[in-house]
């Protein structure tokens, strides 16, 4: 996979060896720059230099390995390695919620005095973290205020990853994004992803307010879809309509497009929900009030306030019940925990006096330190063992080819809650299971008057 981009390659330097600060690193290398990832994390660091990847993400350890080996990638404790002689700078630090809501940017701040006090060469500072417009405005007045004798350019580069394919995300862009405010930024970020580009890949080049805001405005837009799809499922559930076949319907109109229009649990993940609070607290300080994206939020928590009633309605009484949840994570491929869905339902039902057992193939390390109170189990037919509800979290496929006879005859008590709506009701039911699906006439819990008799 790694190439040389028949230029010898930029020197980058990227701080922060989290998620998008590592994909974006071996991405890099395999693309032919020499590339110096850094981080305050010791341990990380150690790892990595061991070429250990700290968390899962197909094609990581390949990259991570081929990247050590051509000499192209390393990693230090030293911030200064990364920096010093760096013609670009990532800053792939974490911008966590503050109580407010607003983004704590000490990090990015962080990052940039180091990159002050350790710059030897004229540099490109690139924002990958997502970051409240303005940012960038300040990291430039940092700079400047601290190296007047070096050019210094600070430019808006929002990344687009998917955790679980981050790495083909990484490689393969679907569009690369520059806010900058000089040619000579332009040209730079231009020789570092030309070797992104070749596909047929432009680069959106375009100031860094918008480079910024644009990165916000596409997180609370998606999120708004899966909010809106999950809204539409509760009067599906109210109605007897089904909620695929209104998203296949919806999908089908190319202004409106089937992606992120299925029905579920909610969202989770590191970016959504703190994306959209920062992005409100933005707005809400330049004097704009943007009551829509509380309101994407609040839906999200009412999908997953829906699926706990699922659970409700189909045990009766929850104390001392087993609840068996498949998927952890807070989607399929990641061992993410953050934000996850699975576990905001595991602790809701733990404080009714549930025993939550539950099996993710990826998160099992990440779920024991956050939530030691859930049992653990080592594959699905072993979570649904004596359990009172099988519950299905996450889209993975693997829970859509489970085999509905082998559960039914596990289950204490035959019922399966699909958070995802990947079984085939009739199949399920076909089996013996008592099924809840989202949105779908299986599903329906709300009583539906004289015609009730008839369609069941
Ligand atoms: C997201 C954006 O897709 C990415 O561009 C951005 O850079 C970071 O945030 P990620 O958080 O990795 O990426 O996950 P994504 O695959 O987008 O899914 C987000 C959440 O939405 C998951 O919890 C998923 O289960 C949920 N989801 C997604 C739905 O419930 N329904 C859908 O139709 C799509």
């Amino acid at each position: 996979m790694g190439r040389d981009n028949g230029k010898g390659g930029l020197r980058v330097g990227v701080i922060g060896t989290g998620h998008v600060g590592l994909v974006t690193s071996v991405a890099m290398a395999a693309m032919g720059h020499r590339v110096t990832g850094t981080d305050l994390d010791a341990e990380r660091i150690d790892q990595l230099q061991r070429g250990m990847p700290p968390f899962a993400e197909p094609m990581l350890p390949e990259l991570l390995d081929e990247g050590r080996a051509s000499g192209r990638l390393s990693f230090s404790l030293d911030a200064a390695s990364a920096i010093q002689d760096a013609d670009v700078v990532f800053i792939c630090v974490g911008t966590p919620p503050r109580a407010s809501g607003k983004a704590n940017l000490i990090a990015v701040e962080r990052s940039a005095i180091e990159v002050a006090r350790h710059a030897t060469n004229p540099v490109v500072v690139a924002e990958k973290s997502t970051v409240p417009t303005g940012t960038a405005q300040r990291l430039r007045a940092l700079l400047r205020s601290q190296r007047p004798d070096l050019r210094i350019e600070v430019v808006s580069n929002p990344e687009f990853l998917r955790e679980g394919r981050a790495v083909a995300d990484a490689m393969q862009p679907d569009r690369i994004l520059v806010g900058a405010e000089t040619e000579w930024a332009f040209e730079r970020m231009r020789r570092l992803y030309e070797p992104f580009a070749a596909g047929g890949r432009s680069i959106i080049e375009t100031d860094i307010a918008t480079a910024e805001l644009a990165k916000y405005a596409s997180n609370a837009f998606l999120a708004m879809k899966v909010s809106f799809i999950n809204a539409v499922a509760r009067v599906c559930e109210r109605s007897g309509a089904d909620v695929l076949s209104v998203a296949q319907i919806m999908g089908s109109d190319p202004r409106i497009g089937p992606a992120f229009l299925r029905a579920g649990m909610g969202y989770g993940g590191s970016c959504f929900p703190k994306d959209l609070l920062a992005f409100e607290q933005f707005a809400n300080g330049l004097g704009y009030e943007f009551p829509l994206l509380r309101e994407i939020a609040r839906l999200n928590d009412e999908a997953l306030e829906a699926a706990y009633q699922k659970v409700e309605d189909a045990l009766w009484v929850l104390e001392d019940k087993r609840v068996a949840l498949l998927g952890l994570a807070f989607k399929p491929g990641t061992d993410d925990v953050r934000f996850s869905p699975a576990l905001a339902l595991a602790r809701r039902l733990l404080r009714e006096g549930v025993r939550v057992v539950g099996f993710d193939p990826l998160a099992a390390t990440a779920v024991k330190a956050e939530l030691p109170e859930i049992e653990l189990a080592t594959d699905p037919y072993e979570a649904a063992a004596e359990a009172h509800c099988l519950v299905l979290c996450t889209e993975s496929e693997d829970f859509a080819a489970l085999d509905l006879d082998r559960l039914r005859d596990l289950l204490a008590q035959p019922v399966i809650v699909d958070g995802r709506n990947l079984l085939d009701p009739a199949r399920a039911e076909a089996a013996g299971l008592s099924y809840y699906g989202v949105g779908r006439p299986a599903g329906v819990l709300v009583p539906r008057g004289d015609d009730d008799e008839e369609r069941s």
